[in-house]
């Protein structure tokens, strides 16, 4: 949640800091704001709304200096106004910040009654305030912050300036709110991740939790929570300019959409090779039961994967959300194996679960998309999905890219469980060759697709239906229409809808059912007739086969490729992305960047 971006160097930063907050744009759009030291003074512009609100400001007045510091804003404390946005400051100090400062309360009553006055409603500027308190006892800006940074409980991460200082940049790090450091010729940056600073550098290091860092134009002293002076390794950044802009597409979204046949590829390709899995010993054969837990979207992948593991590697699979997790400290399996799905890798549930599993003497295995994340660096094995930057803040590459990976780790434990013989291990490895083949027949499909969608997006509520691996399918569906049409959806497992939901069907219900002919088939028909008596509109995503069963029946078809138990999952999910795309274009919501949400969700 939330973007920052941080330039101290020796050539005008305004405009380059604009430039990287559309970069982070994706982290949050409530608001956005700059700062900059000009002469020794505070200069800041701040806007609400969207990012562009804050370039036409800048236009009109924009702000000098060589030292700077800038935010994205997605609203925690305080509405998304002007006066919430950052950087907050007062005379001493300008700041801006990620994450939440949990005791700002007691600190904002004892700074006023200091006589600290406070403009906004954020936990931020209770940090502002106690920089400048520091100060203004006659402590240089360094001592401040290091005293400051003992006063405050939460996660976050913080950059500020000061008065007087035209070379002094500070960042703090506490928590699950991650920065790196850039590395430039004459310049230093500092950014909430590495695609903040892809324009400017591509040598980076990443704070580790409690440090804060020191830079100037030309050095970058690093210091850990004890004050101790610590190393950070410094490493070229994988993020390419190119991945981040949307090419020739209207939104990030639909290019991501569109590139999974090939983030699919890669993503088996690191760890397929010619035809032998290579993936990192773990205990499959000796272990009673493994531990998955992730947030939304990855959620649903883990949930699919659940499925795959019980019925092919016959391994018990417990999962449960992460924010529910982390509260319920569930006992687990003696030197039991985790595993954690995050396509940030900074999902601040998914951290604490990681933090909780470590605890209870697990070994942690993770999924992630994003090299270097904080989930990455805390695994005791780290598996990276091949989907490259995903800038949409829906997640599609992302998803598809962890069931192909999840895909491969079923067959790996399944092979060592004994479960599987080379002819069948083979069948089911090449059958997942064919996935990017019927990734790019369903995208193939877009115009039918679209034909659904104008139906949909019609409806104040929707329904999505599916059994087996097609229920998390179903939940997955119905998380995009709406986070993306904001129209209700809902997910059901088919055989539970006559325990209550059937209720909410009639004539303006629209059921999504996802149905491949598979061994469930016959029992989502059944409901699907259930359905049709209601007199709800129906469509069904089904293949050739699942159609011939349909024909007679007054419903929908969307008739996509034949597949797998493995390959049907991650087929679907592309119709189905597609499905809240074009309903999100037909009802002209913002796609890329929906009300309400951000990409990385690093406050709880
Ligand atoms: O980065 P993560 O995979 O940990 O993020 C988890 C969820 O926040 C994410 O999947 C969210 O639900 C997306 N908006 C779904 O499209």
């Amino acid at each position: 949640m939330c973007g920052i971006i941080g330039i101290v160097g020796n050539h005008p930063v305004g405009q380059r800091l604009l430039h990287s907050l559309e970069k982070l744009e994706y982290r949050g759009y409530d608001s956005a704001g700059i700062g900059t030291i000009y002469k020794g003074h505070i200069q800041r512009l701040r806007a609400e709304g969207k990012l562009t609100n804050l370039k036409e400001k800048f236009l009109a007045h924009p702000l000098q200096g060589h030292n700077g510091i800038g935010h994205t804003r997605w609203a925690t404390h305080g509405q998304p106004t002007e006066i919430n946005s950052h950087p907050h400051a007062n005379p001493k100090v300008a700041l801006v910040h990620n994450g939440i400062i949990e005791n700002f309360e007691e600190l904002r009553k004892d700074l006023e009654s200091k006589g600290y006055v406070f403009e906004s409603e954020t936990d931020t500027e209770v940090v502002a305030h106690l920089i400048a308190l520091y100060m203004d006892k006659g402590l240089p800006p360094q001592e401040a912050v290091a005293k400051t940074l003992k006063h405050l409980k939460g996660a976050f991460a913080l950059a500020i300036l000061f008065t007087g200082y035209d070379n002094l940049l500070i960042a703090a790090r506490q928590g699950g709110s991650p920065l790196a450091i850039g590395y430039g010729k004459d310049e230093k940056y500092i950014g909430s991740d590495a695609i903040a600073l892809v324009s400017l550098t591509q040598e980076v290091s990443y704070l580790e939790d409690g440090d804060w860092a020191v830079l100037s134009p030309e050095s970058v002293a690093i210091f850990d929570k004890e004050g101790h002076s610590v190393e950070r390794p410094i490493e070229k950044s994988q993020v390419l300019e190119s991945a981040i802009t949307k090419g020739n597409y209207d939104h990030f979204m639909l290019k991501e959409i569109f590139e999974q046949p090939l983030t699919l590829e890669s993503t088996i390709n690191a760890y397929l090779k010619e035809g032998k899995l290579e993936l990192p010993t773990l205990p499959w054969a000796s272990i009673s039961r493994l531990t998955i837990s992730a947030c939304g979207t990855a959620y649903y992948a883990g949930l699919v994967a659940k499925y795959w593991f019980e019925k092919i590697a016959k391994l018990p699979v417990e999962i449960d959300i992460a924010s529910e997790f982390r509260y319920r400290t569930p006992p687990l399996p003696e030197n039991g194996l985790s595993l954690l799905i995050s396509q940030s890798g900074e999902t601040i549930d998914t951290v604490a679960v990681l933090e909780y599993m470590k605890s209870q003497g697990q070994r942690i295995l993770s999924i992630v998309n994003v090299r270097g994340s904080s989930i990455a660096r805390q695994s005791d094995v780290v598996l990276l999905t091949h989907a490259g930057p995903e800038i949409g803040v829906a997640s599609t590459k992302a998803f598809t890219a962890q069931l192909v990976l999840l895909s491969l780790l079923v067959l790996e434990a399944a092979q060592k469980r004994g479960l599987l013989n080379e002819t069948t291990f083979e069948e089911m490895a090449f059958g997942l060759r064919f996935l990017p083949a019927l990734c790019e027949k369903v995208l193939s499909q877009e115009e039918q697709i679209r034909t659904c969608a104008k139906t949909l997006s019609n409806a104040s509520d929707v329904l999505f239906l599916g059994r087996g691996t097609n229920f998390p399918l179903a939940l997955e569906g119905a998380l995009k229409m709406k986070e993306l049409s904001y129209i209700h959806a809902e997910a059901y497992a088919a055989g539970e809808m006559k325990h209550g939901p059937i209720a909410l069907l009639d004539k303006n219900v629209p059921v999504v059912i996802v149905a491949p002919f598979d061994d469930l088939f016959e029992k989502t028909a059944s409901n699907l007739q259930e359905v049709i008596a209601r007199g709800a509109p129906v469509i069904v995503l089904t293949d050739n086969k699942g159609a011939q069963h349909l024909r007679s029946l007054k419903v929908d078809l969307l008739i996509l490729p034949q597949t797998t138990s493995l390959t049907a999952p991650i087929t679907y999910a592309v119709a189905l992305q597609l499905l809240a795309y074009h309903t999100a274009l037909f009802k002209g919501t913002d796609v890329d960047q929906p009300r309400n949400l951000a990409k990385s969700v690093t406050v709880e």
